[in-house]
Order: structure tokens, then C-alpha cells, then sequence
């Protein structure tokens, strides 16, 4: 993962840098560094942590310069210490990486027996002596840099500046995303677009394989074979106002609270509000020729698949295939010709979704894809993007971009199910009817949290939680439980509610909280029993159901009292309570809600 920028500039470019990685430290956090290049010297400075490290060392130790590269670290080779930061350097060239390098050890034996002493961990450290070697062989850095990416496997995006060439950076991209932006006399480069916002909207993405040139005058792009290319140059609508937190402590109660206007806005997209109807862009795929849909996705996203399966199976009797997508991309899944895979993502940058996208696009697949982030590298490889209208999502632990998912994966649903003969034309009226009544139960529920509150004491006590769920609601127990362990650390596992007596209730005793999701549907009777073996147990039941207490027939520790929806929509409504259960616990815990520890917000590598 990391994030990587880059700026030729007219003026000193370390504070520039520094505004560009806080907007990519959604992609790790563990150090940060830059180096600019000034007076025909390379300087660098790094700090472990999080930016703001490197920002009070760079108010003592301010760097010049005004050709640089920056780096937000999330570790993957070696410890996240100052020394393994990047930028790396040799005294001729300074690198900033995002990504892999698979041959590393072999590079770094050759490296040193050629004499040359490692002195960090990293896998990026080679790329610095291989081009330095070239360089000390004669070869200008343009050749320098071409001789050394023809000896890195992997999935990478770099950033290089030469100690000799004041107007010179080489830019390269296999795999991981890379941005270009063209301004007044300068360029620069980052991971995203958004990274680059406040400096300019005109930007090109380099394409797979790809490797950049660039001077401030502008840049020349080659392609893996060499041979120069031209890419699109596009206006990017990433905004270039810094996200705030509003009135709230968090990014991620902003990102909560903010879920019923983003599922509006989003169920807006697809809806008519006004016939009740649904309003899809035309597909490129037809329904009634389906014998199956495959859905990937990783994290929170693959649980919105998840809670998809079930709907389009009962709506569309439509067959889903679903898998974690760092499976799937090796499961050599066989795929009939002309099917649908559905990818959904909220960075649309995630490395394993990614791939299976590939794969899926190799086996003559239709590919549709539901992101957040339009300008994405999913949403580029896909045949139709279905976007989740959710904002930015800063919060590492994802909330309104799940809830939005969700909404779009519903209207595709009922679009399946009317295509297919399964739901008439009431039925539909009737489905989005519920769906459009999703934001006001959301907006009810988020109105008094001072039970969540109450609850969090408990929780934080507890080594191990249990959330159970079945059905359409067993998704949810899984992505409640994700939840608790992101940002609280606390052990917690979803299970579907029937699969408790064959394990997980041997866990169960008096220290163990149990979350379950109870609505009023056709399984409550069922989740009642499952209920009640956990009271037995002397479980501390945590119920979250429209029943009244009465109804339930044992003794639970607390209710979640829950709107009265229809059975379709009640993912979207119970994923609500099970965020701020998480929420309020980790906040009573006192840990670091919104980057919390080893996680990053955008996985780009394996
Ligand atoms: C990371 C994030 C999760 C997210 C997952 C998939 O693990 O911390 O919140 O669900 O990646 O990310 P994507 O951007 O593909 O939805």
C-alpha cells in the first residue's frame, strides 16, 4: 500500500508534499518522509508514525528544495521504523515506492555482493543501488531506470529524482495506481488524484506497465515495450477542500451520521422517487441470460456481497457465486462465457479485487462494478460502474460506503428479479418503497446513542464477543464483529445463528457479550431458539430486534430497540447499531478510531 507524491515545482515543495501525503495517509500511516533535492544535494527527512511526526520535525528542520517526492508508509518489509522509511536513498538517487517487489532478496543478494551495504529492510532499497549502479556505469537515468525495472517483479508504482538532473523525475506504474498532474511551470505526481486537488485538476492516470518522464515543462510517457504513448488528459473532479470532521470527534461518527443523506443520494441515483419505481442505467448485460452471478470484494465489502447473495437468490432466483477476492484470484474459478462478475470497492484500488477482475475479464466475463471513487482503477477496468454516492470515506473502518453499497447491490436486485419474471411490477413498487424509507429509520436511530454509550463499559471489558445473525442479517453479524476488532481490538467473531451448538457455544459463559440481530422476520422464531441456548449459557445477550422484551422470552443484558422495516432493507437499517456499538466502545477504550493500528484505508497489495 502507501501513498507516493512527487512535485517539480517553482518554489521550495516540502510543505506542498506534506498537504498531498495527508490526503493519502487513508493508504498507511505507519511513517512518512520526504526528500527534495537543493542545491544539487538530496536531503531527506523521516519520521515514524503518522505525519504529523514528520511535521514537527520538518518545522525544526526545514527542508529546500523545490524538486521532491514524498511517501505515507503502510509496512510491508520490515519494522515501521524511521530507518525502513521511505524516501530511500543512495547519494545520487532518492525513491518513494507503493507496493511489492517480489525478487527483492534475490536483488538484494546481488546487490551485495557487489559489494554495496544494505542498510535497511525494505524491498525498496534495491530499486535506489540498481539505478545508482546504472548511473556509476555511465547511462543516463532515463536508461539507468529502464535497465532496473526490467528487474523488478511485482506490483509497484515509484517515484525517482536524480542528485544531478534538477528538472527531472521518472515516474513507472505495474500494478499500483499513479496520477499525473500538469500545473503553471510545474508537474506533479501522486497515488490519486485526490492527493493532488489542491494543486491542480488537470491530470493523466498512467496505465499498467507505464513509465513517466517528467520535466516541468511536461512529460513523456513509455509503455512497458518502450514505445511512447499518449494517455488521456482529464479534468478530475476530486475536490481540493480538506475533509473535515465537522462537529464530530471522529471521522467515522461523521461518516455514520452522514448515512442517511449518502443512502439518499445514492438510492436517488437508481430510484424515482416520485413513481416509486426503479431508474438503472441501461446495462450492458441481460438478466434473463444469466445463469449465475460471481461477486468478489475484500473486508466490509465482501459482506455487502454477501448480504447480495441472498437477495438476489430470493428476488431473482438468480444462482451467486461469491468469494473473498485474495481467494477467488486463485481459485481458477471456471466462468461460462458472457456471465456477469460483480466487483464492489469502495477505493475501487483494493489489489485482490483487482486482479480477480482481471481474471474475470480474461474469461470473457461482463464486468460491472459498484465504487466510491469513480476515477478509480476499478472503475476505469470495468464495463459499467454502478457508483456508490457515499463522499470521500476517511474513517479507516468502513460505514457509509457499506450502507451505500448496499443500496445499489438492493436496486440491482429487484432489477434482476423484475427482468427475470420473479417480481411484478408491484412487487418492485413495494421493494423501493421500503428501500426509500431506509434513510429515515437510519436518521431514527441515530437521534438518541446514549444506550450505545452505556453498552460500550461492558464491551470493553470483554476479551471475546459473539454477533449472530441469520439469513439476509447473518452478513451483518459478520461485518459487526469486523467492526468491533478493527477499531477496538477486542477479539469478536459473526456467526450465522444456527451454526452456534456445532462450536462457537462452547465459548459461551458469563464474560462473553452476544450481539444478535433479532428483526421480526420469518427466521425470528428460529433466532429466538439460537437466543435462548446463549441464555442458558449465561450469556450476556445484546439484542437488537423491533420485538418487544416481552416477546423474547429470556433474559438479555440489553435491547437495541429497532424500527419496524421491511425484511429487504433490514441490513441497511441493523448495520447501524452494530457501527456504533463499535464506535462507542473503541472511543470508551480510548483507541485510535479512525487509523486504527496495522489497517490502512486502501489495500493495494496482496
Ligand atoms: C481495507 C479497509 C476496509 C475495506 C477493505 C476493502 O481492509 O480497511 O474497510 O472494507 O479494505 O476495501 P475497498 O476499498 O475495496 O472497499
Amino acid at each position: 500500500m502507501c501513498g507516493i507524491v512527487g512535485i517539480l515545482g517553482r518554489e521550495p515543495v516540502a510543505g506542498k508534499l506534506v498537504d498531498a501525503l495527508k490526503r493519502l495517509e487513508y493508504r498507511g500511516y505507519d511513517s512518512a518522509g520526504i526528500a527534495t533535492l537543493e542545491a544539487g544535494k538530496l536531503t531527506r527527512l523521516r519520521a515514524e508514525g503518522k505525519l504529523r511526526n514528520l511535521e514537527d520535525r520538518l518545522a525544526k528542520e526545514p527542508l529546500r528544495g523545490n524538486t521532491g517526492i514524498g511517501h505515507t508508509r503502510w509496512a510491508t518489509h520490515g519494522a515501521p521504523t524511521e530507518n525502513n522509511a521511505h524516501p530511500h536513498m543512495t547519494g545520487r538517487v532518492s525513491v518513494v515506492h507503493n507496493g511489492i517487489i517480489e525478487n527483492f532478496q534475490e536483488l538484494r543478494t546481488a546487490i551485495a555482493e557487489t559489494g554495496t551495504v544494505l542498510t535497511t529492510d525494505t524491498d525498496t532499497e534495491v530499486v535506489a543501488h540498481l539505478i545508482t549502479h546504472e548511473l556509476d556505469e555511465g547511462h543516463d537515468p532515463v536508461v539507468a531506470v529502464l535497465h532496473t525495472l526490467k528487474r523488478l517483479e511485482g506490483a509497484f508504482a515509484l517515484a525517482i529524482i536524480f542528485r544531478d538532473h534538477e528538472d527531472l523525475m521518472i515516474a513507472a506504474r505495474q500494478g499500483s495506481p499513479l496520477a499525473v498532474g500538469f500545473g503553471d511551470g510545474e508537474m506533479y505526481l501522486g497515488s490519486d488524484a485526490i492527493a493532488l486537488a489542491p494543486f491542480t485538476d488537470t491530470i493523466t492516470y498512467l496505465q499498467d506497465g507505464d513509465w513517466a518522464v517528467m520535466t516541468r515543462n511536461g512529460l513523456a510517457i513509455r509503455d512497458r515495450e518502450g514505445n511512447a504513448v499518449e494517455r488521456p488528459v482529464q479534468k478530475s473532479v476530486a475536490s481540493a477542500l480538506m475533509v473535515d470532521k465537522g462537529n464530530h470527534r471522529h471521522f467515522m461518527a461523521k461518516e455514520i451520521h452522514e448515512q442517511p443523506e449518502v443512502v439518499s443520494h445514492t438510492l436517488a441515483h437508481y430510484i424515482d422517487f416520485t413513481n416509486t419505481r426503479l431508474q438503472l442505467p441501461d446495462l450492458p448485460f441481460d438478466f434473463t441470460n444469466l445463469n449465475r452471478i460471481v461477486i468478489s470484494a475484500c473486508g466490509t465489502a465482501y459482506y455487502a456481497g454477501l448480504v447480495a447473495k441472498y437477495w438476489f437468490e430470493r428476488y431473482a432466483r438468480l444462482p451467486v457465486d461469491i468469494d473473498v477476492a485474495s481467494e477467488f484470484r486463485y481459485r481458477e474459478v471456471p466462468l461460462e462465457p458472457g456471465g456477469l462478475a460483480l466487483f464492489i470497492s469502495q477505493s475501487g484500488e483494493t489489489a485482490d479485487t483487482l486482479a480477480t477482475l482481471r481474471y474475470c475479464r480474461e474469461q470473457d466475463q461482463h464486468i460491472a462494478s459498484i465504487v466510491n471513487v469513480r476515477e478509480s482503477s476499478i472503475a476505469r477496468d470495468s464495463d459499467i460502474v454502478l457508483p456508490t454516492l457515499a463522499g470521500p470515506e476517511i474513517g479507516v473502518a468502513s460505514t457509509k460506503a457499506f450502507t451505500c453499497q448496499l443500496a445499489v447491490l438492493a436496486c440491482l436486485a429487484i432489477a434482476a428479479g423484475r427482468a427475470r419474471g420473479h417480481l411484478s411490477e408491484q412487487d418492485e413498487t413495494e421493494l423501493v418503497g421500503a428501500l426509500i424509507g431506509v434513510p429515515r429509520h437510519m436518521s431514527a436511530l441515530l437521534r438518541d446513542e446514549s444506550g450505545f454509550e452505556a453498552l460500550s463499559h461492558t464491551l470493553s471489558k470483554a476479551h471475546d464477543v459473539l454477533y449472530l445473525g441469520r439469513g439476509v442479517n447473518f452478513p451483518i453479524a459478520l461485518e459487526g464483529a469486523l467492526k468491533l476488532k478493527e477499531i477496538s481490538y477486542i477479539h469478536a467473531e459473526g456467526y450465522a445463528a444456527g451454526e452456534l451448538k456445532h462450536g462457537p457455544i462452547a465459548l459461551i459463559d458469563e464474560s462473553v457479550p452476544v450481539v444478535v440481530a433479532a428483526p421480526k422476520d420469518a427466521l425470528f422464531e428460529k433466532t429466538l431458539s439460537n437466543l435462548q441456548e446463549v441464555a442458558a449459557r449465561g450469556g450476556q445477550i445484546i439484542v437488537l430486534s423491533d420485538a418487544g422484551e416481552a416477546e423474547l422470552g429470556c433474559e438479555v443484558m440489553a435491547t437495541i430497540p429497532m424500527p419496524h422495516a421491511h425484511d429487504f432493507v433490514n441490513p441497511l437499517i441493523y448495520a447501524i447499531p452494530m457501527q456504533l456499538i463499535a464506535y462507542y466502545t473503541a472511543v470508551f477504550m480510548g483507541t485510535d478510531v479512525d487509523q486504527p493500528r496495522n489497517l490502512a484505508k486502501s489495500v493495494t497489495v496482496e
